[in-house]
């Protein structure tokens, strides 16, 4: 049985954390807090804890899970360079599970558009959309990012040199190296993302949408009862599924 704790309670994924784990004979949510609460006074009993909160609380909740020795699963995005190198400093001590995206269904996006990429070559142009509700906070979205870094490191560029957020204006051709992101936001929507490799004379398009958010609650209490075993060190929902 894996004990977990989940930071960020009260909030959308929070309780579709709680309302899966309840239905996962295997898993004991023995704690819940959200902002304002003390996660120090609930963290001794479990074996981790999951982190759906805000970004800017990610690098507090990883120096708590290294001092208590937890193992750690990072749902947040949106973190800032600096929350990343405070985030990656805890992994000499614990094991943490770090992912944009904990749905079964992207992360099989994401090795197809590795694959695609890879096969379709450089003859084709690569933008990312994503579309999100209209109370989420920051964009482009986590997966998003991801699926752009996914293309870079195919392309062999980095990924600041060749990322261009949306178009306004008389911006000029477009380059054959850049990889376009744009982000559109309304109503409910779960989260959609579609990768698009463009040529001359054809197009593929490589999409996900997500209906509900049980898809990434079920895979971050997956990757929270995989990592409990696992020595220090940064894992993704890639190694989780075995997809690596
Ligand atoms: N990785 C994934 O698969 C995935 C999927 C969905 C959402 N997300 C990310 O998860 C995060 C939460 O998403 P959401 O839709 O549930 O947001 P939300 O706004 O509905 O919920 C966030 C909750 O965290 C609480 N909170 C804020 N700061 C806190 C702090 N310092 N300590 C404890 N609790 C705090 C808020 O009060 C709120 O209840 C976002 O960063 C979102 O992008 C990731």
């Amino acid at each position: 049985m894996t004990k977990v704790v989940i930071n960020g309670c009260k909030g959308r994924m929070g309780q579709m954390l709680i309302e899966c784990a309840k239905r996962n004979p295997r898993l004991q949510v023995v704690g819940a807090v959200d902002l304002g609460d003390d996660l120090a006074s609930v963290v001794d009993s479990c074996d981790t804890v999951i982190d759906f909160s805000f970004h800017d609380s990610a690098p507090a909740v990883a120096a708590l899970c290294v001092k208590k020795k937890k193992a750690l699963v990072i749902g947040t995005t949106g973190h800032s360079a600096e929350e990343k190198d405070r985030i990656l400093s805890a992994i000499s001590a614990i094991p943490i599970v770090w992912a944009s995206n904990y749905s079964t269904g992207v992360n099989t996006l994401f090795w197809l558009t590795r694959k695609a990429a890879e096969i379709l070559g450089t003859s084709f142009d690569l933008e990312v959309v994503e579309m999100h509700h209209r109370l989420k906070k920051d964009a482009p979205s986590g997966t998003a990012a991801t699926l752009a870094e996914i293309l870079a490191e195919v392309r062999e560029s980095q990924i600041e040199e060749v990322i261009r957020h949306g178009r306004h204006g008389i911006v000029g051709e477009r380059t054959e190296a850049e990889i376009g992101m744009h982000s559109l936001r309304g109503g409910d929507v779960v989260g959609d993302h579609t990768v698009v490799f463009a040529a001359n004379g054809e197009r593929v398009e490589l999409t996900h949408k997500a209906a509900s958010r049980e898809t990434f609650a079920n895979g971050a209490l997956r990757a929270a009862e995989w990592v409990t075993a696992k020595p220090p060190g940064l894992y993704d929902m890639q190694d989780v599924l075995g997809l690596r």
